[in-house]
């Protein structure tokens, strides 16, 4: 049996990969959180794979605080730059592959054509920036490294713009969502699903496993503003609460954000064969579960 190593497994992405550990019974997944192995430890990690052997590593530890990160640059390069290719070092010398994931920040455009891997990356956040150098030291050190750039994820578990919306609404007769930022939501338990079913035809030998080196996009199928989704969100879960559509310039954030962020997938979708769900259908689920917990 093919064992698994998912590091920074509690958080949203993370929490999912143990909820879909048990329908994915052909892998044998260990998996470990900040306590367990803290992947900013250099000599930790190390060790780590000196006294353990795996078939793949997932890693979905990141520093993910995207405002805090303009204040907190070097822990932001730490978690996301340093810790990945210390993990990727570490995969290497395994000769293991990698699943890395990075961030639709990586790009900022105002186009309004989805994005496709080969486009230029322009970050304007230290997050963005630190996940875009995290990407060249993953793939430097580990060539058989899949980066998987993924954008506004939510989960039923952690904190995320869906469990914030649930939230506000119940408190308050309206709110202001802003609508000038486009992109396409992801239900963290599809994206986990997706590698899972990557990873099992690679342990097949369904496909070679070296197409797993390179870029790929993967997000729900679909277009929204954050107020589109916010709308949803509410009429899914019948919430009373009235949106206002604002301008990003009338919510400052101290990080920028893309104003248009939608990712191609057809190349994840081609060589994978992958069959991606509407936001709208994944956002369903994810309420569906909230709901029974
Ligand atoms: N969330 C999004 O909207 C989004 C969008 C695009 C891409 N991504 C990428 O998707 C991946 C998964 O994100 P997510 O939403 O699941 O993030 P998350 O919920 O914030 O989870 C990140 C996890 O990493 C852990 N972690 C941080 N530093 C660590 C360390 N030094 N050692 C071990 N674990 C550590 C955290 O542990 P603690 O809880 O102890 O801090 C947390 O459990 C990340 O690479 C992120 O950049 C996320």
């Amino acid at each position: 049996m093919s064992s698994i190593l998912v590091t920074g497994a509690n958080g949203q992405l993370g929490r999912e990969f143990q909820v879909l550990a048990e329908r994915y019974a052909g892998f044998a997944f260990t998996f470990t959180n900040r306590q367990v192995l803290d992947v900013t430890d250099e000599p930790a990690v190390f060790q780590f794979f000196t006294h353990n052997r795996f078939d793949y590593c997932i890693n979905c530890a990141a520093y993910t605080a995207v405002d805090r990160a303009e204040s907190e640059p070097d822990a932001a390069r730490l978690g996301n730059v340093d810790a990945a290719r210390w993990l990727a070092e570490g995969c290497a010398r395994q000769g293991i592959p990698l699943i890395h994931y990075s961030s639709d920040y990586v790009y900022h455009n105002a186009q309004n054509i989805p994005l496709q891997e080969g486009d230029a990356t322009t970050p304007r956040s230290v997050y963005a920036i630190t996940k875009l150098e995290g990407e060249q030291a993953v793939r430097a050190s580990n060539p058989l490294t899949m980066i998987l750039r993924t954008s506004w994820v939510y989960s039923s578990f952690g904190h995320n713009f869906v469990k914030t919306m649930l939230r506000l609404g119940r408190e308050r007769e309206s709110l202001g969502v802003v609508f000038d930022q486009v992109g396409s939501p992801t239900y963290a338990r599809g994206l986990a699903q997706a590698t899972l079913d990557i990873l099992t035809k690679v342990d097949k030998g369904e496909v070679p496993k070296e197409l797993l080196s390179g870029i790929y996009h993967y997000s729900d199928e679909g277009v929204c503003s954050w107020y589109d989704f916010a709308l949803a969100i509410f009429e899914i879960a019948g919430i009373d609460c009235k949106v206002l559509p604002i301008e990003t310039k009338d919510y400052p954030l101290p990080a920028h954000r893309p104003p248009y962020s939608v990712l191609n997938k057809s190349k994840i979708k081609a060589v994978w064969g992958l069959e991606l769900k509407h936001w709208r259908e994944r956002l369903r689920e994810c309420l569906g579960v909230i709901a029974k917990t």
